[in-house]
């Protein structure tokens, strides 16, 4: 569903490699959690698979379009919801909700039925009528995960989704990534929160600097490091290595 092919990115005209040599396939129908450090490269690799950045070297697909030589094919695919939730200030809840829907042609009535489930769901039903502008952090980030489902994409990605939110909130998330799931449909999503990544996620990837140390199901990481522990020991000890 999402392929990266020797992924390298670097910034500042190559002095800071973000990503260096990245290869990772993310199956349909799982949830993929992407684990690494602060400044490990997350960000920057999601941002190339959305159409943000491009890399420097290597290839991604999507749903087995390029994203470079078929971008909209690719873009077509994906939900996204970025680490940091800055939508149009200047317009409503509801016209940029209908502004994402007419860019990926939902139909009026697939778009009301969807919105509607929503937008209750979060509780944020009344505040659509409202300026973006007003509107609480979570409340945004709210409006970015519905404007990300708004057409049921096959592949949805969310960079660190819990952010912020609220923990009834963050359960809804987390609900709506299984739900996403269940469907058939896939999740990437990167995460400092190793509980959460370990209770939801079907495997991981652990970046480092660039580079993928670790990659598979719990017990498969747990078996790379020789020890039985918990996400959290795994990842510390795979990440002090
Ligand atoms: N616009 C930029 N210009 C220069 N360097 C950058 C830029 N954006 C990111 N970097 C650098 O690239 C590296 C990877 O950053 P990235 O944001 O991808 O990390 P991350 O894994 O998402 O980190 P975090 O967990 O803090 O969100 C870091 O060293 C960062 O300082
Ligand atoms: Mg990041």
């Amino acid at each position: 569903m999402l392929r990266f092919q020797d992924i390298s990115k670097a910034y500042q005209k190559g002095k800071v490699k973000a990503v260096d040599g990245l290869d990772l396939a993310v199956k349909p129908g799982e949830i993929f959690g992407f684990l690494g450090p602060n400044g490990a490269g997350k960000t920057t690799s999601i941002k190339m698979v959305v159409g943000l950045l491009r890399q420097d070297e290597g290839k991604i697909t999507v749903n087995g379009h390029d994203t470079h030589s078929e971008p909209l094919r690719a873009k077509e695919s994906i939900g996204f919801v970025p680490d940091n939730p800055d939508l149009y200030d200047k317009l409503t809840g509801m016209e940029y909700i209908n502004f994402i829907a007419d860019v990926y042609k939902v139909s009026s009535f697939e778009r009301r039925q969807r919105l509607e489930r929503l937008v209750n769901m979060f509780e944020i039903s009344g505040a659509m009528g409202d300026l973006i502008g007003s509107f609480s952090h979570g409340m945004k980030q709210k409006l970015a995960l519905t404007a990300a489902l708004i057409h049921e994409p096959p592949l949805l990605i969310l960079d660190e989704p819990m952010v912020g939110l609220d923990p009834r909130s963050a359960h809804l998330f987390k609900e709506l990534m299984n739900e996403h799931c269940r469907q058939g449909r896939t999740v990437f999503f990167s995460t400092h929160i190793l509980d959460v990544a370990e209770r939801l996620c079907h495997r991981v990837g652990i970046i480092k600097k660039g580079k993928l140390i670790a990659c598979g199901t719990l017990d498969e990481l747990r078996h790379q490091v020789g020890q039985k522990g918990s996400l959290e020991s795994v990842f510390l000890e795979v990440t002090e290595q």
